[in-house]
């Protein structure tokens, strides 16, 4: 079947795609036809650069800065959309930051930034988003293993990403009936930025413990995500909403004491 322009006529707004998953997701969504706006907060370089790999694709691309930890950030690159289009078919949250801490680390403006950023942005954005999303339109959100198990120092963004992944069941419930669907793709360990910072300067032996623990025995490239992403935004996928669609090369599956010996960090 032609895949093509699926997403032809069709605009996306990715959140964070001036790096690793959103920028991956920007250029696939292009790739199927769709125009997109491509979101950043402090990485224009990087933000030009996805957007001209999604002009190479023949595909109209918007740029827009905003900090989406901040309301006013969140308005003004709304306004900024629609200056250019009424209408918004496919909304990818791909945007996050945090600090790795433990608990008893955890400072009042660590989870200020964190939950202001991925719960009161994907909130805010969400709701000034809706108005411009029709029939057959997708609200894709990016959450994370954390949710799943814990991860060491992950307990700020896997506990944010639970309540993301709680909020979109409750959106794919509300706007089911404006044919409009909400899904998560939970990635497991994938190499960006992100993973590179979280393993400090032990990335090396990082990826190599995960790719021993991953069913397919390696870590994962935003291409991976991307694709989820694309095919929860493919009309094909009208009928899945309110799910997490799992993107982890199956890591969730093992259990540490139970991995195979040779497989053994
Ligand atoms: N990598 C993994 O292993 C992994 C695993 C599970 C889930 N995830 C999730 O996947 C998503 C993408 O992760 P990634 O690894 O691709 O991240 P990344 O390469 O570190 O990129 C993070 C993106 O978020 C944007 N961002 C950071 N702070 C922001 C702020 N205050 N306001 C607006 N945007 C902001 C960055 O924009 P600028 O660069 O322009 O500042 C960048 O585009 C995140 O939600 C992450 O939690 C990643």
């Amino acid at each position: 079947m032609e895949k093509a322009s699926d997403l032809g006529g069709k605009w996306a707004l990715v959140t964070g795609a001036s790096r690793g998953i959103g920028a991956a997701c920007a250029v696939s969504l292009a790739a199927r036809g769709a125009d997109v706006a491509v979101h950043y907060h402090e990485s224009q370089e990087a933000a030009e650069g996805t957007a001209a790999q999604v002009e190479a694709l023949g595909r109209r691309a918007l740029l827009l800065k905003a900090d989406l930890s901040q309301p006013s950030e969140i308005a003004s690159l709304l306004e900024g959309f629609r200056s250019t289009s009424r209408q918004l078919d496919v909304l990818v949250l791909a945007a996050a930051a945090t600090a790795f801490k433990e608990v008893e680390q955890i400072r009042p403006h660590h989870l200020a930034k964190t939950y202001n950023l991925v719960v009161g942005g994907m909130v805010q954005l969400v709701q000034g988003a809706l108005p411009m999303i029709g029939p057959n339109g997708r609200v894709i959100a990016i959450s994370g293993s954390g949710t799943d198990f814990t991860l060491p120092g992950y307990a700020l963004l896997g506990s944010a990403k639970g309540a993301m992944e709680v909020f979109i069941r409750y959106l794919a419930q509300e706007l089911g009936g404006r044919q409009i669907t909400a899904n998560c793709v939970s990635p497991g360990v994938i190499d960006t930025d992100s993973a590179r910072f979280y393993a400090k300067d032990g990335y090396p032996q990082f990826a190599a413990r995960v790719s021993a623990a991953t069913a397919v025995g390696r870590v994962g490239s935003p291409a991976d995500v991307a694709a989820a992403v694309t095919f929860l935004a493919s009309p094909e996928a009208g009928y899945i909403t309110g799910q997490v669609l799992v993107v982890d090369g199956g890591l969730g599956l093992s259990s540490g004491p139970f991995m195979p010996h040779d497989a053994a960090p």
